[in-house]
C-alpha cells in the first residue's frame, strides 16, 4: 500500500459531458426525498419502474416528489433473470394501459438490474422518451446508472438486446445503501475496484487504505468512493460515449464475467461477484503476458478477498467453458476476442493481439486452482 491520503470532502455533483445530452449526477445523503426529481420531469405523466424488493421501502418518498403528476407504476419481479423481453413487455403494456405519451417520464428506482430494463423501455418506447435513473445498489450507482447502457438479457448471451441511450439526471441518496444487504454491498465493491485497476491507481492506493471504512459502510468514506467512481467513469463515458474505443476498458473483467454468469443462466453468481473473478483472471493474463507485476497480481487479489469477493473461478467451470461463451462477447470484432488487460495497476487497454495460448494457460490454471 502506497497512500497516505485523507478521504477528502466530497463533492454532490458531476457531470457526464455529452453537449446538448449532458447531465447531471447528484450524490448524497437524503438525496430520495430532497433532490427535486420533479424538476427533470418534464411533461405531465411519469412512470417509476421498480422491483418486489425496493418498492415496499423506497417508492413512497419518490412518489411524494411527484405529488403535481400523473404516476403510475411497475413492480417487477426482483432478479437477474427476470431482466429479459417478457418483463420488458410489462413495462410497455402498463405505459399504454395508461395511455403515456411521448412526453412520459420513466424512472427506473432500483438496482443495475431495473435501470438497464427501464432504459431500454425509454430508449424504445414511441421511439424514445425520457428517463431518470435513481440507483439503489453500490454497482448501481457507481457503474450502470451512469453512461447510457441499456440492456436486457438473451438465454444465449447477457445485454444482448439493448441500446445506448443517456439519462436525462441520475439522482444517488447513498442513505439507500444502508438496507442493501452485505452480498450485495460487496458486489458493486468489485465495480469501485474496477476504476482503480483501469484508470485511477491513485484511488486504488485509497481503497486499499480505506476498505474497513468503506465496508463498514462509513458515510463519508462512501460519498467519496461513489464521487470518485462517477467522476471516473463520466470522463470514460464524455470520450467515447458509444464504446467505439476506450470506453471498452470499463469491462475490464467483464467477457470472463459475462461467460460465468452466461454459464449459471443468471441465477448463481452476483454479476460484482462474477466481474470480481474476471478481473483476476484479466490480471494473470496480463501478467502471463509480461505486462503487469506479480506483486500487482498480488494487490488486486489482497483488495478483492478482503472484500469477501470471489477470486478464482466457479468450481464447476472448465476452461472450455469460458472459451465457448466468452468468443459470444460484444467486444469480439470480425471473429477476434478482444480482452480488456492492464498494463499495471490504473492502466488499463484493449487488447486483441494477446497470445491464445496464454488465454488457454491462464484458464486451465485459474480452473484448477
Ligand atoms: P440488482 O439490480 O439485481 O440489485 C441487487 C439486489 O439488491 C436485488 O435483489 C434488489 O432488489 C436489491 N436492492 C436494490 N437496492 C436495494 C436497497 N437499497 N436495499 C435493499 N435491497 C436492494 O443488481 P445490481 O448489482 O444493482 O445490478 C446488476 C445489473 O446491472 C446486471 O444486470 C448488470 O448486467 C447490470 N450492469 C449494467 C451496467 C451498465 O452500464 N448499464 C454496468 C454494470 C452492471
Ligand atoms: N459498465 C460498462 C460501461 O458502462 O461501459
Amino acid at each position: 500500500m502506497s497512500s497516505t491520503a485523507s478521504t477528502p470532502t466530497p463533492v454532490t455533483s458531476v457531470t457526464v459531458d455529452l453537449g446538448a445530452r449532458s447531465y447531471p449526477i447528484h450524490i448524497g445523503a437524503g438525496q430520495l426525498a430532497a433532490a427535486n426529481i420533479a424538476q427533470y420531469v418534464q411533461g405531465k405523466k411519469a412512470l417509476i419502474v421498480t422491483n418486489t424488493t425496493i418498492a415496499p421501502i423506497y417508492l413512497q418518498a419518490l412518489k411524494d416528489q411527484l405529488q403535481d403528476k400523473q404516476v403510475d407504476t411497475v413492480i417487477l419481479e426482483d432478479g437477474e433473470q427476470y431482466k429479459n423481453l417478457d418483463n420488458l413487455n410489462h413495462i410497455y403494456s402498463q405505459l399504454l394501459l395508461s395511455h403515456h405519451d411521448r412526453k412520459t417520464t420513466l424512472i427506473a428506482l432500483g438496482g443495475g438490474v431495473v435501470g438497464d430494463m427501464t432504459g431500454f423501455a425509454a430508449a424504445s418506447y414511441q421511439r424514445g422518451v425520457p428517463f431518470i435513473q435513481v440507483p439503489t445498489t453500490l454497482l448501481a450507482q457507481v457503474d450502470s446508472s451512469v453512461g447510457g447502457k441499456t440492456a436486457v438479457n438473451h438465454s444465449l448471451g447477457k445485454n444482448m438486446i439493448g441500446a445506448f441511450y443517456q439519462p436525462q439526471a441520475v439522482i444517488i441518496d447513498t442513505n439507500s445503501l444502508t438496507t442493501l444487504p452485505d452480498r450485495e454491498f460487496c458486489a458493486g465493491m468489485a465495480e469501485v475496484i474496477k476504476y482503480g485497476l483501469i484508470t485511477d491507481a491513485e484511488f486504488f492506493c485509497w481503497l486499499e487504505d480505506n476498505l474497513s471504512a468503506l465496508l463498514q459502510r462509513d458515510s463519508v468514506a462512501l460519498a467519496y468512493a461513489i464521487e470518485r467512481s462517477c467522476i471516473n467513469k463520466a470522463e470514460v463515458v464524455s470520450a467515447d460515449e458509444t464504446e467505439q474505443g476506450v470506453r471498452a476498458i470499463l469491462n475490464l473483467g467483464h467477457t470472463f464475467g459475462h461467460s460465468i454468469e452466461t454459464f449459471q443462466g443468471y441465477t448463481g453468481w452476483l454479476h460484482g461477484e462474477a466481474v470480481a473473478a474476471g478481473m483476476v483472471m484479466a490480471a494473470q493474463l496480463s501478467v502471463a503476458a509480461g505486462d503487469m507485476s506479480a506483486e500487482e497480481l498480488q494487490r488486486t487479489e489482497a483488495l478483492i478477498e478482503a472484500c469477501g469477493l470471489p477470486a478464482r473461478p466457479p468450481a464447476d467451470m472448465t476452461s472450455e467453458d469460458f472459451l465457448q461463451l466468452m468468443v459470444r462477447d460484444k467486444k469480439v470484432l470480425d471473429g477476434q476476442l478482444r480482452l480488456v488487460l492492464l498494463k499495471g495497476i490504473g492502466h488499463g487497454f484493449v487488447g486483441a493481439d494477446f497470445d491464445m495460448n496464454l488465454l488457454q494457460q491462464v484458464l486451465t490454471d485459474a480452473c484448477s486452482a
